[in-house]
């Protein structure tokens, strides 16, 4: 335990499984109060807060669904009446679906943008209304993607929505950045959690090609995600509108010389 966190209360939404639950944890390590969000996975929600408890951390799970307005008004003033503030807002959860362009569907469209970007408005609004009200600032941290970055086939709904987190983290970070209020945001690379193994599937690559073609030749971890979230959520960093690149250095190779060696 550390108390880089002592005092304050964090929201960390789709937190009941892979990187959310990382950051839930980390962030409950270092003495922030967590509200662990889920959508529809309860039991899991339920075992993350469990397992913060039983680290002497403090958390409570509270459903809501990113995309409705009403469900996150309601989580934020959940938030404020147990901890009594919301001072950090992890923005983590997020779908995909995987397809050609030219096949995928106006609702498949909408549904990805509705979470993946809706979403992080919604929550982000939401976060920042209730941080302004305080006086005394706060951090919001958004969990974009490298594909936020560079295009990715069979992924178009999905690379347009964390493109649109990148340049929403920025707009967000230049007008609440004398309110003291950080607004900034992860890219991670590949993570193995259950979005990958369910995308993988489908994509037809394997484990092998993600490693020759990361420079760093692994897959990151969600320890190492929750690492770089809780340096943005710091108050004391002199970092905003920023997107830390978690990627073992994919975005910075543009052409991977192992990958291309018989
Ligand atoms: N894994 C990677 O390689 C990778 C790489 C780059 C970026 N990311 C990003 O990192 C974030 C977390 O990914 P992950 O790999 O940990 O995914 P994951 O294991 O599939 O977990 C997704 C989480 O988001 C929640 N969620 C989904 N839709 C939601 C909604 N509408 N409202 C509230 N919660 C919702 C899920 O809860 P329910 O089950 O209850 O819906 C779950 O807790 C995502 O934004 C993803 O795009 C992941």
């Amino acid at each position: 335990m550390s108390d880089t966190f002592a005092g304050d209360a964090a929201i960390v939404t789709g937190a009941s499984r892979g990187i959310g639950s990382g950051i839930a944890t980390k962030l409950a390590e270092q003495g922030a109060s967590v509200v662990v969000n889920y959508r529809s996975s309860e039991k899991q929600a339920e075992s993350v807060v469990d397992e913060i408890a039983d680290r002497g951390g403090e958390a409570v799970a509270v459903q809501a669904d990113v995309s409705d307005e009403d469900d996150v008004a309601a989580m934020v003033e959940a938030t404020v009446d147990r901890f009594g503030s919301l001072d950090v807002m992890v923005n983590n959860a997020g779908m995909t679906t995987l397809g050609p362009a030219e096949e995928i569907t106006v609702a498949d469209w909408r549904r990805v943008i509705d979470v993946d970007l809706t979403g992080v408005f919604i929550s982000s609004r939401a976060a920042g209304r209730q941080m302004l009200s305080q006086d005394d600032g706060g951090a919001i941290v958004n969990v974009a993607s490298m594909m936020g970055e560079m295009g990715f086939h069979m992924r178009a709904p999905y690379c347009a929505a964390k493109a649109g987190v990148i340049n929403l983290t920025r707009t967000l970070a230049v007008e609440w950045a004398e309110d003291g209020i950080s607004v900034n945001a992860l890219a991670p690379g590949f993570i193995k959690t259950a979005i990958t193994d369910q995308t993988q599937d489908s994509a037809k690559y394997t484990d092998t090609d993600i490693r020759r073609r990361t420079p760093m030749a692994r897959y990151g971890t969600v320890e190492e995600m929750a690492d770089c979230v809780s340096f943005l959520a710091r108050a004391d960093n002199y970092v905003t509108g920023e997107v830390l690149r978690a990627d073992g250095g994919w975005t910075s190779d543009a052409w991977r010389y192992s990958e291309n060696r018989a």
